[in-house]
């Protein structure tokens, strides 16, 4: 067995502890004679998988009471459509543009209501983040909507917009349990787990209680409404079983490893290394505004497309993969998520320093 560094944006690299407990109990979990992808959602066993799963994330981040955590599916994509079905009372919302992601969130809620884009850093291909201290909050928003990372720009707000008291809406697939986080700053929080947390068909959706209501917008499908997922505990259908089981095994693993001060400082550690390296190559540069940097996705090029594309190539064969920068902005793209360790980006930088040398 051989096993690359996987720099993929998502899905994404998995902590090898995990996938190799997961693969010991594939046959037979717990004593139970069956996988826990066979088991029906009903079961005690699963029951107990899902509550420790909560009650482990709920630990992590420090969720206050008032929260709910639901384990969803659709994707992150479909919460671009269910966060204006549940929230949208008075058909209004402020969006803060600051890629693709937010793009595509802001055009489905348009769908529904009325949205305001009060922010945007599209004049400059997404490479910074707009400052937000004092932006035109709608008097008659329902909430303020933020992509906090930009998993294609590689971009992160340091610091939450000023909402002036509307509820703060956040999509944090590409930064989900990188560091530790104030849930309280936010009515609503979700992310796609494909990234940092698990295998893709499981979202998870973090929020205040006074947001779950009955009150959604009319023709809002029972599979869509918040409300019933909270009050069936994440169980109104059959969930994404199987998905839940590795997250829940993700946030064990994340306790065992500290938790997110840990994770933060190891993310800041990884980060730097790709970043200082950048800043004084010859060849390669970094895309974003070193303010507002991820310290989980780091774009670069070489200014030449046919280098790009050679790195690319070369970087495979060195067992270095899913390098290539996203189809819409091109160069190069290291994701560099809580499981990938150290090592992965010391390789990385390694090899680009080789490049450079072999290429400058
Ligand atoms: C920040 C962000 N939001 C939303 C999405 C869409 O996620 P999904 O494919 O789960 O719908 C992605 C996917 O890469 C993403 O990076």
């Amino acid at each position: 067995m051989s096993r690359v560094y996987n720099f993929s944006a998502g899905p994404a690299v998995l902590p090898e502890e995990v996938l190799k407990s997961a693969a010991e109990e594939m046959l037979d979990y717990n004593g139970t004679g069956m996988s826990v992808m066979e088991m029906s959602h009903r079961s005690k066993a699963f029951e107990e998988i899902i509550e420790t799963a909560e009650a482990d994330l709920r630990e992590l981040m420090n969720i206050p009471d008032n929260y709910k955590v639901l384990f969803l599916q659709g994707g992150a994509s479909q919460q671009f459509a269910m966060i204006p079905m549940n929230l949208m009372k008075n058909k209004v919302a402020d969006y803060i543009i600051t890629g693709q992601w937010a793009k595509k969130a802001a055009g489905e809620a348009a769908k529904y209501g009325k949205v305001n884009k009060i922010a945007s850093s599209e004049n400059k291909t997404f490479s910074y983040i707009p400052d937000c201290s004092d932006i035109p909050i709608s008097e008659d928003a329902d909430y303020v909507y933020i992509c906090e990372n930009n998993t294609i720009y590689g971009t992160k707000f340091k610091e939450l917009p000023n909402t002036k008291s509307k509820t703060l809406v956040a999509d944090v697939s590409s930064c989900f349990l990188s560091e530790p986080v104030d849930v309280s700053k936010y009515g609503l929080i979700y992310g796609g787990v494909q990234k940092n947390i698990g295998p893709a068909g499981v979202v998870i959706v973090i929020i205040r209680e006074d947001l779950i209501t009955e009150d959604v917008l009319p023709g809002t499908p029972s599979m869509l409404t918040y409300k019933i997922h909270a009050d069936a505990k994440s169980l109104y259908n059959t969930p994404p079983a199987y998905g839940i089981y590795i997250c829940g095994k993700v946030f064990k693993w994340l306790k065992e490893m500290g938790g997110l001060e840990v994770m933060k400082a190891r993310n800041e550690k990884k980060a730097k290394l790709l970043y200082d390296f950048l800043d004084q190559s010859k060849l390669f540069k970094g895309t974003v505004e070193v303010k507002d940097r991820s310290l989980m996705n780091v774009p670069f090029v070489t200014g030449n497309a046919d280098l790009d594309a050679k790195f690319v190539k070369e970087s495979k064969e060195a067992g270095l993969e899913n390098l290539k920068g996203h189809r819409s902005v091109g160069g190069m793209r290291a994701s560099i998520y809580n499981a990938m360790p150290y090592e992965g980006a010391e390789a990385l930088v390694a090899f680009m320093k080789k490049f450079e040398k072999e290429n400058l």
